[in-house]
């Protein structure tokens, strides 16, 4: 078992990025496996900030092969300017990327009807990124109007293909949506042909890639988007994204089986954020709140939306770590609560009278439980340069601890800062 998975145990933006990029210096692949440019991951190093949405992180070490299966969805706009963005800076990097021709293809007909659904649900909107994700995974199930890379990078069917499906999608958004703009078939050909020729030499079958790869014993990183939560099967519908963001999409998404995963690493932030709606039991609508939005710059990488700000929900993400399957926890940003005098953890829900450490199905149940807070003290000492576990405040290790004894797992990185330096490697032994 020579693979290891970075996963989200919470409602995304868990600093996964960071992890990846540190594990990546030991992988000789990274994979992405679902989501698409919803999905958004900052590395820094060196002095540099790198934005990543499309892109697995691989894609900033020389000789690390990337590879974006077939249970991603890809914007061809987003993902050569991401591309070209990186190029720029680091020089080409042709050699290491390959694309699934089995992952499909959003187009602008995803976002304009993503614009029209969203704003038909007024007050009850998902509060999507608006890149056309859930409305491109929808065509995918639906199967008759879907265009996957294999299909993109055939210029002699492709002008039909488009054409079809726009006389099919303006039907659709006319419905939807009288004021709509009609899409122009031929000029969407045209754009989407330019992007077709430059992605075609990335284009190949990823799944036989790794099939081989790991066989030859290659070491295989698995980086997850967005968190478990979020998960379209098993997270807090309908405010989910479209795909499966738990640990269950690595075998759906990549082709590649779970029993190839030797660790799975589940990323926590020492407290919770959530972007767009939905319930959000440890919410913290006040000062405290805000305080944890600037110390942590909690603002979408994708959107720029102001993130909703909470406390660490033990009962969520216990979940979130039963799903995935973890076997340890990187624990994320701790160095932002370092000025609290006190800090709450959610130890179980109180939903109707009775209390209980189960995650609901129902978001109206989710949207009733009470958060049973155990109040623990704060470190009010800057922790940023600390390296070591044994020179952490012993409060900020106590808070580690009732983290791990909550979630039920072993914590073996503590992040203390946004650089790749500012880590804290845990030894267990
Ligand atoms: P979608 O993925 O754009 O369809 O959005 C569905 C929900 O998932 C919204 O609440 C988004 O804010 C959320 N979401 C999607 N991607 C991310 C992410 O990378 N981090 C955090 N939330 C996300």
């Amino acid at each position: 078992m020579s693979a290891t998975s970075v996963i989200g145990l919470q409602w995304g933006d868990e600093a996964k990025g960071k992890i990846v990029d540190l594990l990546t210096e030991e992988h000789d692949i990274v994979v992405r496996y679902q989501g698409g440019n919803n999905a958004g991951h900052t590395v820094q190093f060196g002095g540099q900030t790198y934005k990543l949405s499309l892109l697995p992180a691989g894609i900033l070490r020389p000789g690390v092969t990337s590879v974006v299966t077939g249970g991603v969805v890809i914007n061809p706009r987003a993902f050569l300017e991401e591309l070209d963005g990186i190029t720029s800076r680091n020089g080409d990097v042709d050699q290491d990327l390959l694309i699934s021709n089995r992952a499909h293809v959003v187009f602008p007909w995803h976002m304009a009807e993503e614009a029209v659904l969203e704003k038909g649900r007024g007050g009850d909107a998902i509060g999507t990124t608006m890149r056309g994700i859930g409305t491109c995974y929808r065509d995918k199930a639906g199967r008759t109007h879907a265009v996957r890379m294999g299909d993109l990078v055939k210029p002699e069917s492709l002008r039909e293909r488009v054409t079809t499906v726009v006389q099919h999608k303006n039907r659709v958004l006319a419905a939807l949506d009288p004021e709509s703009v009609p899409l122009d078939a031929e000029a969407i050909f045209q754009e989407y042909s330019e992007y077709a020729a430059r992605l075609a030499p990335f284009v190949t079958d990823t799944t036989s890639h790794l099939h081989k790869a790991l066989a030859a014993g290659k070491r295989v990183l698995f980086e997850g988007a967005q968190g478990s939560l979020l998960d379209l099967d098993h997270g807090t519908f309908p405010f989910v994204t479209s795909s499966n963001s738990s640990g269950a999409g690595i075998h759906s998404g990549s082709g590649v089986p779970e029993r190839e995963i030797g660790r799975m690493i589940g990323v926590v932030k020492a407290y919770t954020t959530r972007v767009g709606g939905g319930p959000f039991p440890t919410e913290l609508d006040d000062e405290i709140g805000q305080h944890i939005r600037d110390e942590g710059n909690e603002y979408g990488t994708v959107t720029g939306r102001p993130r909703r700000c909470g406390w660490f929900d033990a009962v969520a993400t216990g979940y979130g770590a039963r799903l995935s399957g973890v076997d340890c926890l990187a624990v994320m940003l701790l160095d932002v609560l370092s000025k609290l005098e006190q800090i709450d953890v959610c130890e179980a829900y109180e939903i109707d009278g009775e209390r209980t450490t189960d995650f609901p199905a129902q978001i109206e149940e989710l949207g009733r439980a009470q958060p049973v807070l155990r109040t623990l003290p704060g470190w009010q000492v800057d922790i940023t340069g600390v390296r070591r576990l044994e020179d952490l405040p012993p409060e900020a290790r106590a808070y580690i601890d009732v983290v791990s004894e909550l979630v039920g797992a072993p914590v073996d990185i503590v992040s203390v800062g946004p650089d790749r330096e500012q880590t804290i490697l845990v030894d267990r032994d």
